[in-house]
């Protein structure tokens, strides 16, 4: 996109290569991000920004956890980017248990 001559690069993600990335993730958060594991969260239609900057903070150790440490260690920022969009585009339902 050009606007007023400067070039801005859209920052689209790749929700094919997200949801490849988010197979690694299946087995704690649950295929879709709804997880059944104690004390794991649910991370199903959260906001973006929210979950990369959570995986960034992991991959830079400053969110501490030892798990998630590992698991965002090898993410490049196209990944974190990727992995957040594919997690964050489901639609969450609310309604009464
Ligand atoms: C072996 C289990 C395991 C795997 C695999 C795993 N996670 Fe996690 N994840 C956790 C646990 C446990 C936490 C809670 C950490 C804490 O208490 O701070 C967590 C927390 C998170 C959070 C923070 C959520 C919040 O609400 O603050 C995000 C985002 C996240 N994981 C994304 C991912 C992604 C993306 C992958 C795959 C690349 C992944 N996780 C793989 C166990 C896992």
């Amino acid at each position: 996109m050009i606007v007023a001559g400067i070039h801005i690069q859209a920052l689209a993600a790749d929700l094919v290569a997200g949801e490849k990335v988010s197979q690694s993730c299946a087995l704690c958060h649950g295929q879709f991000g709804i997880t059944s594991m104690a004390g794991t969260p649910s991370i199903a239609g959260q906001p973006e920004v929210y979950l990369s900057s959570q995986l960034k903070q992991f991959r830079d150790g400053k969110r501490q956890n030892a798990v998630m440490g590992q698991m965002a260690k090898p993410l490049s920022d196209a990944d974190i980017e990727n992995v957040s969009a594919w997690f964050a585009q489901f639609e969450i339902e609310l309604k009464k248990r």
